[in-house]
């Protein structure tokens, strides 16, 4: 018998039972959470319209996540745990190569297809391709079956078997033809039942031998697999309600320099500058439009990762048309902006970002039917919130000021810069408020922790001095700007809303 060191005994017995008593707490927490969610909301299928979506069941889940993360930690092999988070980067590469083929559209768009279908829709190289749709298989990325379609040695062969079948039949049928005219219908009959007889057990052993190729093929044999959506690519889906497709691809771009972050690390310069010769994210993004425009795109899906509605539920004052306008500061192409404004008729708006990006704004919201109505209520402002005046000036008492997913771009003394300037944008201005609505790191046990912690590692790459920020931190920078921070408003999303009042 094998003797098993008593520590690994426990640890794997303690797993074991951890694991099934989590399976049986998630399978008591789900059950209810699904039976709300088919009935009352599309938490699954759209964000935004998932107010009453089960959020409890959502932090939960991520907390067991974690405690399921925590525990592959200390029981599973280091050596082997260590080389899985190494590979972790491939597993990024698979998802970015089925975002960038459009795998999810075309399986959307025609149900589940064999990896040649694919290959042959994408222009791809089906047998690689068949291997990085394997992995994705792997990662709940798409799902793999057999059966569907047969691969095409077995297709040659039924087809053989088809032709032997139909020659045999046709000689049989020329011999029972001439005995049948001396003998008889009854003679023929019987014939016939013989060559029934003969047939059965042939085909019989046909269908044995085809069902073992499929069972020594097993589930990941890429014979004959053909690949459907899942969940979890269905968000890649340009018709998706929370879309996240521009963003993976985003998240793509920056690989390059994140292969850079060793060096940064050991030098202190950013990775990005290092990756693109010296260039700054922005200043790279600004020489080249395409660039450009793919990071914009990225960011109107940041609602896809956090719902607006989060953020109004948890500021009331961003669409109940108490502020007579909101002034979003680095808007992008203002998703958010033109969020908080459809759902009310009264508050103007104003978006303010970089000349390109503000144009570009205008002219897709012109372009945009929807939009029509809510173009009289937003003007449009290109400039830098580090030249000083350039933020739009408060035109009433009691306007918000938003800062949404800016500061964590920047470092803290250029932070500051930017909060000086809406300081003095805001003025004298009275009940004038700023929202920062940004993810906040907190404790290392809540269910967004790691993903902000990434987000973290990602500012910093492409940034350097740039960082996610916890509670104290936004409170320094607030009150080194002239600001003082009044709260924090957990939302049911990634971001927090920090507010804060000029002082
Ligand atoms: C991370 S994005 C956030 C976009 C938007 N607030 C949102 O939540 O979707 C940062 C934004 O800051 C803008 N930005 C960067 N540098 C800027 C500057 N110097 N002046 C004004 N806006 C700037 C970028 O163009 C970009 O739209």
């Amino acid at each position: 018998m094998i003797a098993v060191p008593e520590p690994v005994f426990w640890a794997a017995a303690a797993y074991i039972a951890a694991s099934g008593l989590l399976l049986a707490g998630l399978a008591v927490l789900a059950a209810p959470a699904l039976v709300i969610t088919r009935r009352r909301s599309r938490y699954f299928e759209d964000w935004n319209e998932a107010l009453h979506a089960p959020w409890f069941f959502w932090h939960v889940g991520g907390f067991l996540f974690r405690i399921q993360e925590l525990l592959g930690n200390y029981v599973l092999p280091a050596p082997q745990r260590v080389c899985d988070l190494a590979h972790s980067h491939f597993r990024a590469q698979v998802l970015f190569t089925i975002n960038e083929l459009g795998v999810p559209d075309l399986l959307r768009k025609h149900g589940p297809m064999s990896g040649a279908a694919l290959a042959a829709a994408t222009g791809a190289h089906r047998e690689y391709l068949e291997r990085v749709l394997r992995a994705a298989s792997r990662m709940g990325l798409v799902t793999m079956a057999h059966g569907a379609e047969r691969s095409s040695s077995e297709q040659q062969q039924q087809e053989q078997q088809q032709q032997q079948q139909q020659q045999h039949e046709e000689e049989g049928k020329g011999q029972r033809e001439a005995k049948a005219g001396k003998k008889g219908k009854q003679q023929q009959q019987r014939v016939e039942e013989e060559e029934e007889g003969r047939r059965e057990p042939e085909q019989a052993a046909a269908a044995a031998r085809q069902q073992q190729a499929r069972r020594r093929r097993g589930p990941l044999d890429l014979e004959g697999a053909v690949f459907g959506l899942t969940q979890l690519s269905a968000v890649l889906c340009e018709d998706h309600p929370n879309c996240v497709a521009a963003m993976v691809s985003l998240f793509s771009d920056h690989c390059g320099p994140a292969s850079e972050l060793l060096e940064g690390v050991r030098s202190g310069r950013t990775p990005y500058e290092l990756w693109s010769g010296g260039r700054s994210h922005w200043d790279h993004m600004a020489a080249e439009p395409e660039l450009l425009a793919r990071f914009n795109r990225a960011m109107t899906q940041f609602n896809s990762l956090s719902p607006v509605e989060a953020v109004f539920t948890a500021c009331p004052a961003l669409v109940d048309g108490s502020a007579p306008r909101i002034v979003d500061v680095g808007g992008g192409l203002g998703a958010f902006v033109g969020a908080a404004l459809a759902r009310q008729r009264r508050a103007r708006g104003a978006l303010f970002d970089m000349p390109r990006v503000a144009a570009a704004a205008k002219k897709a919201w012109r372009a945009d039917p929807g939009k029509r109505e809510l173009m009289a209520r937003v003007t449009f402002h290109g400039g830098s919130f580090f030249d000083a005046g350039a933020v739009p000036r408060a035109e009433a008492d009691g306007e918000i000021y938003v800062l949404r997913e800016i500061l964590h771009d920047w470092s803290d003394a250029d932070s500051i810069r930017i909060l000086r300037e809406v300081r003095a944008a805001i003025g004298a201005r009275a009940r004038c408020r700023l929202l920062i609505v940004e993810a906040v790191l907190a404790s290392a046990m809540r269910s967004t922790a790691s993903a902000r912690v990434n987000g973290d590692i990602h500012m910093l790459v492409q940034y350097g001095d740039a960082k996610e920020r916890t509670e104290a931190q936004f409170c320094g920078l607030l009150e080194a700007s002239g600001f003082e921070m009044r709260r924090v408003v957990p939302t049911k999303g990634l971001f927090l809303v920090v507010e804060a009042v000029p002082v």
